[in-house]
């Protein structure tokens, strides 16, 4: 099976290469490109295209796959709401996806981000290398007795869960399908989430009811002083909004692993850039924002599972038996 590899980088290709020997038969070629309606037509040849999350993946770009007979597009990612459903069925692409690699990868960066806007760990960093070692503005909280609001306990919510009900953390939930296993969680409706918890975590995909489902009117159900932390989709929060809240001094902190327009900036070194856009710019001006450019998933551990189930999936697809919880569509 040959599979060509869009927009890699030097880390994804060392985790496919290290787990290739343990697949025979298949062929990677590894491109820096993003795949565009333009580039898909590289695709020539090859059984399969490899993406990433932020691969805009529309219906030209499917239509391009479809007449260069490409049957299979693997997403190296859980997410694929950049990838047009319709266009893929239309075109007879079947695309799998890596629903879980290790759901503690993000969780443990969800709680990376809440400790370090807690405790103003960006600042004290900067100050202390600038001889300057007076403790003024890093006043945080103790976690310890506080209240976590988990808004999504699937695999990733769950984990996180756990981790704050091991910080000493009362933990409640939202979620349209409650997790058993969750035994020390409280459910409740998601205003009462809102309104009683110190640090809120948002873990469920964007669909179309969860867009935007942190807008103003959710922000002003928060308590004061609160610190919010997304690692799963911007387009959670209404920035603007959010932006607006920030101005009203609702926030203690907010870390942000995912942003709105994260889609034109991330994982590229734009240092020498002006920023195109200034919803951004003003969202990285406040010193209570920290934001991460989506490397939730970015640990060893994740990079291996993910490149292991990615040729899982190629190879169960190419053998006619596709791994049925890995398929999208
Ligand atoms: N930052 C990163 O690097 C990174 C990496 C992987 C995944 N993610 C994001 O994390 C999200 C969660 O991943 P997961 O593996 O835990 O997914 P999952 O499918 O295991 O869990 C999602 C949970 O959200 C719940 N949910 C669905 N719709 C909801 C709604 N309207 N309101 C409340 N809850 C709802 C589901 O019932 C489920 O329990 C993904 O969708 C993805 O966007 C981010």
């Amino acid at each position: 099976m040959k599979i060509l590899f869009f927009d890699t980088k030097p880390y994804d290709r060392e985790a496919f290469d290290s787990t290739l020997g343990e697949f025979e038969n298949v062929e990677i070629t590894y491109l820096d490109a993003e795949i565009n309606p333009q580039t898909a037509r590289l695709a020539k040849g090859y059984d399969a295209v490899c993406l990433f999350v932020a691969a805009d993946v529309c219906e030209n770009t499917l239509a391009a796959l479809g007449e260069c007979g490409v049957k299979l597009v693997l997403m190296r990612c859980a997410g694929f709401n950049n990838v047009n459903m319709d266009a893929a069925k239309k075109f007879g692409i079947t695309v799998m996806r890596v629903p879980s690699y290790s759901p503690e990868a993000i969780s443990e960066h969800a709680l990376a981000l809440a400790f370090a806007v807690n405790r103003h760990i960006h600042k004290a960093y900067i100050k202390v290398r600038e001889n300057n070692f007076s403790l003024m503005g890093l006043t945080g909280m103790n976690f310890y007795g506080k209240t976590a609001g988990i808004i999504g306990t699937g695999k990733i919510g769950a984990s996180m869960c756990r981790a704050c009900h091991g910080l000493g953390m009362k933990v409640i939930a939202y979620d349209k399908y409650p997790n058993p296993s969750l035994d020390f969680v409280t459910y409740l409706p998601l205003d009462e989430v809102l309104s009683k918890s110190d640090l809120i975590s948002l873990h469920c995909p964007l669909t179309d009811e969860t867009y935007h489902m942190i807008d103003f009117s959710a922000i002003e159900k928060m308590k004061d002083n609160v610190i919010l932390i997304n690692t799963s989709r911007g387009a959670l929060i209404d920035t603007n909004d959010l932006i607006r809240g920030i101005r009203a001094h609702k926030f203690a902190g907010v870390g942000l692993d995912v942003y709105e327009e994260e889609g034109d900036f991330v994982f590229e070194n734009l240092e020498d850039d002006i920023l195109s856009s200034s919803v951004t710019a003003r969202l990285l001006s406040f010193p209570n924002v920290i934001v991460t450019s989506h490397q939730g998933f970015f640990t060893k551990e994740a990079l291996a599972a993910i490149s292991r189930t990615t040729l899982e999936n190629a190879v169960s697809f190419e053998r006619g038996a596709p791994i049925k919880e890995n398929i999208v569509i």
